[in-house]
């Protein structure tokens, strides 16, 4: 055996004993397709690591990478693909994704993968012809369209994060088919697998916590982050709704008051996606606090977040007077990485107080519900404007530009 494949076969066993593999089509994918033959340039040992790899930057910002390869499994799990699916994937990138869910659909099946960028699916082209894959389709092309020429697709998936639901992934879904989008949902990012439903409802199979490259083109985003200055943070806020003003924010975090006891600790999990999704789902001021650069004014506060640091807070919505905030920020035993940290609500502001006992009331019924995460949510997407009031109780709502999200979850108090 050579060493590309002893390194191959390792990472793989350490996906599968992970539990990130869970299917045999899964797991053959990633044993048959050689991942370092997709990163040319890396040594054997950085290709199989289990990290993502970024592979083109605009800017210093990534705008391509390999995926980490335990995301892709997650992924390729929630995607279930079968054999002769036809597929359609949005952000081709290295081509990597694209030889596995091949691999899975078989001689039978057809992948068709876009890329928005010209000099990537040149590169993917050589990738797949080194590989020897065969039953891919390239095309250069903004994937907020979809590709109607060879519609429909059993399978629609994005490797790239998406803001909204666009109804042309909808329209080019076969009946039954399922859509898997890295989805935003009010600062959260979701691996969602959406089956469309003969109503034109798409429904949740199974959701994840995940972070991807966003979409260029069509389907961008505007940046709902804005610089607090004098504080060296961003302030990220609800992509729908009022939400919290920078300038009243950097008023607020200008008047430090106290800090209110916080009994259990939490981890950087439990702040983006866990307590600080239901946050979210559940209060209007919620914002995330991110530190702009490694030295940030507030560095002993904030939390191991992903890449850098960061927090979750609740804030008076824009106009409200007099301005105030409340953050979770880390205790004396903070610790590094995705371990739960000892954390405390500081307050500041003359609306602070207020908001710090709001934030702890919105944590205890967060801990009574069981601590749900990503993975427990229940979602449907409904085309915009066609939503019937009145919504049953624990159904929160979030209003795209294409589609309406609700978002379930037992316990959860909603107005
Ligand atoms: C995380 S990478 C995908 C990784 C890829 N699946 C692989 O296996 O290497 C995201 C990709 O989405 C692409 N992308 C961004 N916006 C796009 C758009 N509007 N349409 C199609 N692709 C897009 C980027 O160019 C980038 O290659």
């Amino acid at each position: 055996m050579v060493a590309a494949d002893r390194a191959r076969a390792r990472m793989v066993d350490a996906l599968r004993d992970a539990g990130r593999i869970r299917s045999p089509a899964v797991e053959d994918a990633f044993r048959a397709v050689p991942r370092h033959l997709f990163l040319p340039g890396l040594s054997i040992d950085d290709a199989y690591a289990d990290e993502a790899v970024a592979v083109q930057f605009a800017e210093g910002v990534a705008t391509s990478s390999a995926s980490q390869p335990s995301m892709m499994a997650i992924m390729l799990e929630q995607l279930d693909l079968r054999p002769g699916h036809r597929v359609l994937e949005i952000g081709a990138g290295t081509g990597y994704n694209a030889a596995l869910m091949a691999r899975i659909v078989g001689p039978t099946g057809a992948v068709t993968a876009v890329d928005i960028d010209e000099d990537l699916i040149a590169g993917a082209a050589v990738h797949l012809a080194d590989a020897g894959v065969t039953g891919v389709g390239l095309v250069v092309g903004d994937g907020a369209l979809g590709h109607p020429p060879l519609a429909p697709y059993d399978r629609i998936v994005l490797t790239v994060g998406s803001s909204d639901i666009r109804p042309e992934w909808v329209a080019q879904l076969a009946p039954g088919g399922r859509l898997l989008l890295p989805l935003a949902v009010r600062g959260s990012q979701l691996s969602t697998a959406l089956d469309l439903g003969p109503d034109g409802v798409l429904r949740s199979d199974s959701v994840r916590s995940c972070a991807f490259i966003r979409l260029r083109g069509l389907g961008a985003s505007t940046d709902v982050a804005a610089r607090l200055d004098g504080f060296r943070l961003m302030l990220q806020v609800a992509e729908d709704g009022p939400g919290p003003d920078a300038a009243e924010v950097a008023a607020a975090l200008a008047c430090p008051g106290g800090l209110l006891p916080v009994p259990v600790r939490l981890g950087s999990a439990d702040v983006w996606d866990g307590f600080g999704l239901w946050l979210a789902l559940t209060e209007v001021g919620t914002c995330r606090l991110l530190a702009s650069d490694a030295e940030t004014g507030l560095p002993d506060d904030l939390l191991p977040l992903g890449p850098g640091r960061g927090t979750i807070a609740l804030a008076t919505v824009r106009g409200e007077q007099p301005p105030g905030l409340a953050m979770v920020v880390a205790g004396p035993d903070r610790a590094e990485g995705s371990r739960a940290s000892s954390v405390g609500v500081r307050v500041y502001g003359a609306a602070g107080p207020v908001l710090g006992v709001r934030l702890l009331t919105a944590l205890e019924r967060w801990l009574t519900a069981g601590r749900p995460g990503a993975a427990e949510w229940q979602m449907a997407a409904v085309p915009a404007g066609v939503l019937r009031e009145p919504l049953p109780p624990g159904v929160a709502v979030v209003r795209k530009e294409h589609c309406c999200l609700l978002l379930d979850m037992p316990g959860l108090p909603t107005k």
